[in-house]
């Protein structure tokens, strides 16, 4: 993992990040509302891992005081399975940490079983239903909650 690199989402990032989201979710975050979380959000602190010079994936969280939200977090297809979102997960959670964070949460369809066994190594535990959340498919979502 030498050749893999952390660091701060960027502007002249976004079009690498529309590539990876699009093929990721099904329903997308647009180019522009990257744009505005990087440039109006302060709360937001996005990321990029990158391995050689080359952007694989991506995550976001939201710190409210002591809260931490995930808001995505997407490993390009080629590169999943390989412990890149291990990761970028690892550093996320070590950021919140450092700026305060007491608790971490977010959002995860039921049927993704894969992202849920990445959170569940990090000590995430269902919280909760939100019945119906995601329009597209009018699939539940599962709340996972770790104390930090
Ligand atoms: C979720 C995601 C970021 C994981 O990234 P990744 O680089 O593949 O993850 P890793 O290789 O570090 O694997 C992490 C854990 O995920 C789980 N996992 C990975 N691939 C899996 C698979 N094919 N089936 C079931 N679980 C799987 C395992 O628990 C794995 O841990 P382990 O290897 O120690 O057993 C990636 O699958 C992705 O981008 N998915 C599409 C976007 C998405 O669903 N994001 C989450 C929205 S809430």
């Amino acid at each position: 993992m030498d050749d893999v690199m952390i660091r701060p989402m960027e502007l002249r990032d976004l079009d690498q990040v529309e590539e990876i989201e699009k093929k990721s979710f099904t329903t997308t975050w647009s180019k522009n509302l990257y744009k505005r979380e990087l440039i109006e959000n302060d709360f937001a602190h996005y990321f990029v891992i990158e391995k050689q010079n080359k952007m694989i994936g991506f995550c976001g969280i939201w710190l409210v005081l002591d809260e931490a939200q995930v808001t995505n977090i997407a490993i390009d297809p080629n590169y999943r399975d390989k412990g890149y979102g291990t990761l970028l997960f690892q550093y996320m959670l070590k950021r919140a940490m450092i700026k305060g964070a007491a608790n971490l949460s977010l959002e995860v369809r039921k049927s993704n079983t894969q992202a849920q066994g990445l959170y569940k190594k990090f000590g995430l535990q269902p919280a909760g239903i939100r019945k119906n959340y995601y329009t597209d498919n009018n699939e539940d979502a599962i709340v996972m909650w770790v104390k930090l």
